[in-house]
């Protein structure tokens, strides 16, 4: 079952929290649509691809997949990148640093022509008319790591960022209470152990302040909507010791 986070009737960001079944990590699956054009976020690997197929048909036609946008190179991120290539003419979006390593996934010749590499600094693209914004997150957790901020929705997909190990109905929710998404999510023990360095997040949180973010939503488990709950994971992950602080 999709979950609709925005619908304006012309703008809509849908996100796909049960596609994953069996022994892979619970991952979410986004998609972005504008005046019939789509976008999909970290579409996952062969345990997601048919299932997002069909749940994508919903919403905007294949022939009408704009972009893919992969916030990094991990398989739980766009393992399945080869059947999006062979059944759509979507550009495939990802760091400038990944951009040849993709090619691994695919059939001989597959990605010619098709590659959008996002440089270091990050950058704005358009769906159909409504821009979005490509926000860098790098060492969080590999370096060449982007974020899709929608200033329409006020969305942060933040990729790992704020991730937590929750599936089922949970996956689909929001944080309550802060201290759940720490312990019973395993946030704190996942950020400490998957991000790379403290550094790494004070820089990713002074940007994010400067945006109008109401809602971040990671690629696992729930996410923190409203300002308040925002600024709770802003303010924890700006002191969080992680991965080289920690070794
Ligand atoms: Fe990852
Ligand atoms: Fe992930």
């Amino acid at each position: 079952m999709a979950t609709v986070l925005y619908d304006d009737g012309v703008h809509k960001c849908i996100a796909f929290t049960e596609l994953v079944q069996g022994e892979g990590v619970q991952a979410n699956q986004f998609a972005i649509a504008h005046n019939g054009e789509g976008m999909l976020l970290d579409p996952g690997g062969n345990l997601t691809y048919k299932h997002l197929l069909a749940e994508m048909a919903d919403y905007f036609l294949p022939s009408h997949l704009r972009y893919v946008f992969a916030s990094h190179q991990d398989p739980d991120i766009v393992a399945s990148v080869n059947g999006w290539l062979l059944i759509t003419d979507a550009s495939i979006v990802v760091a400038s640093e990944w951009a040849r390593f993709i090619p691994h996934f695919c059939l001989k010749g597959a990605t010619v022509g098709r590659m959008l590499p996002i440089p270091y600094e990050g950058m704005n693209i358009s769906l159909g008319g409504s821009p979005l914004k490509l926000v860098p997150a790098h060492y969080l957790h590999t370096i060449g790591n982007f974020q899709v901020y929608d200033p329409v929705s006020k969305i942060l997909f933040s990729g790992d960022v704020g991730a937590s190990l929750v599936s089922g109905e949970e996956a689909a929710g929001v944080w309550e209470d802060f201290n759940d998404f720490l312990t019973r999510g395993s946030g704190d023990g996942f950020h400490r152990h998957y991000m790379s360095g403290n550094k790494a997040c004070r820089l990713w949180v002074d940007a994010i302040r400067r945006l109008d973010v109401e809602w971040i939503v990671p690629q696992h488990g729930a996410s923190f909507k409203g300002k308040v709950m925002v600024n709770r994971f802003l303010d924890w992950f700006e002191n969080l010791e992680c991965g080289l602080d920690l070794l």
